[in-house]
């Protein structure tokens, strides 16, 4: 069984599915791979380490696809490559099958096994795997790093024979996988840092942290059974945004993290709200390429309003491609390792584990 993968689209996506470390674990399963030529020389890695390693590489995509009977990608495949996708191959990626109905269709046309790994059960065992997790820690910690270099002051209190420089306040909205990492990166580099979620379990994490929690008084707990968050109710937007107004003033950087699965991305600081906020503050919106959590939020632009610069993330894994691509990969490796049998030397779609069946797209 040969799995295979081509070069992303570098004018949209540095990073890639297979590095080194993980070629050498698949090989390790009994598995072999190939490649396509220059895989991965925008990161600085050279055709030589994956050839040293047994990775056999192909001139063109096209040969890729002919060998491969399971290709591990990034994105989905552009309408161009799926036509030359290889009937009964099994495709796995980060497909964003909501964004992307109709090319699925097309793949799936060609009788094309997908799975999908933003779809994969947030269970124990899908851990290793877990695609969002893996990056939107990344997205959080990058958060700060960019409002830090954006921030026309200094983040951490300092003392020195001069007077003294107070330590910048960072509020983060959502606490989840990016919102904690957010907190944390803040409180490494010395700011006040506090947050505020729809969830009540999140205030012991946020804590833990060294953050402040804001809560939104007398509100119900907004998680779901499966520990998600749910829409929140007029009600409670009209009481969170009363807290707001008080927090927002008091705030450098405010990092919104707020999600709710398959939802459009939740409206938390209106026009009003925003314009609340101190000249030189920054509001960095990681929702804008689904709609923003701020108004004013344009993915891939700073807008600035009343000398509030908004920032609206796009793209933002290109930042870090490296680290992002080595922690992907090694997701790709467990998921492909649950789903090769050594016994049967192929891969075993069993639709009763429930990693299998919820990743797989059955109908779009
Ligand atoms: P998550 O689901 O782990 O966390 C979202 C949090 O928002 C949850 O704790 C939820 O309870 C909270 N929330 C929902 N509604 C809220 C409200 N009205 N007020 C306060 N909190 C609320 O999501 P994750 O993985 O941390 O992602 C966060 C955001 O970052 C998402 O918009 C995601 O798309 C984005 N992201 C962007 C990336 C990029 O490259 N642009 C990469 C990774 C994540």
């Amino acid at each position: 069984m040969i799995i295979g993968s081509i070069k992303e689209d570098l004018a949209s996506e540095k990073r890639i599915s297979l590095t080194p470390e993980t070629a050498k674990n698949i090989i390790g399963l009994g598995l072999k791979i190939c490649i396509q030529k220059n895989y991965a020389n925008h990161l600085g890695i050279d055709d030589k380490e994956y050839q040293d390693i047994g990775v056999e590489i192909k001139p063109s995509s096209n040969e890729v696809f002919n060998l491969s009977n399971l290709l591990i990608k990034v994105n989905c495949p552009s309408e161009n490559e799926i036509k030359d996708l290889k009937e009964n191959t099994i495709l796995v990626g980060m497909l964003n099958p909501s964004k992307n109905k109709n090319l699925i269709e097309k793949i799936n046309s060609k009788k094309i096994k997908i799975f999908s790994l933003e779809l994969l059960p947030r269970i124990t065992r899908a851990q290793s795997m877990d695609v969002l997790s893996s990056q939107s820690n990344l997205a959080g910690y990058r958060a700060v790093v960019d409002c830090v270099s954006e921030f026309e002051k200094a983040v951490p209190m300092m003392m020195t024979a001069a007077g003294t420089v107070p330590a910048a306040k960072v509020l983060v909205i959502g606490a989840g996988v990016a919102g904690l990492q957010a907190i944390a990166t803040a409180k490494r580099l010395g700011a006040i840092v506090s947050a505020t979620d729809v969830r009540a379990a999140s205030k012991e994490q946020v804590e833990s942290l060294g953050g402040k929690f804001l809560t939104v008084e007398q509100s119900e707990d907004m998680e779901t059974s499966g520990g998600y968050a749910k829409e929140a109710s007029e009600d409670y937007k009209k009481k969170q945004a009363e807290m707001m107004k008080e927090a927002l003033k008091k705030n450098d950087i405010v990092i919104c993290t707020a999600l709710i699965p398959g939802k459009p991305a939740p409206r938390i600081l209106t026009e009003d709200l925003v314009k609340l906020m101190k000249p030189g503050s920054i509001v960095y919106d990681l929702a804008a390429e689904q709609g923003g959590n701020s108004a004013f939020s344009e993915a891939g632009k700073i807008n600035s309003i009343n000398g509030v610069k908004v920032i609206g993330v796009k793209n933002l894994m290109n930042t870090l491609p490296l680290t992002a691509s080595s922690l992907y990969a090694k997701n790709l490796f467990s998921f492909i390792r649950n789903l090769y049998s050594k016994e049967k030397k192929d891969f075993n779609i069993n639709l009763e584990d429930e990693i299998i069946e919820k990743s797989l797209i059955k109908k779009v």
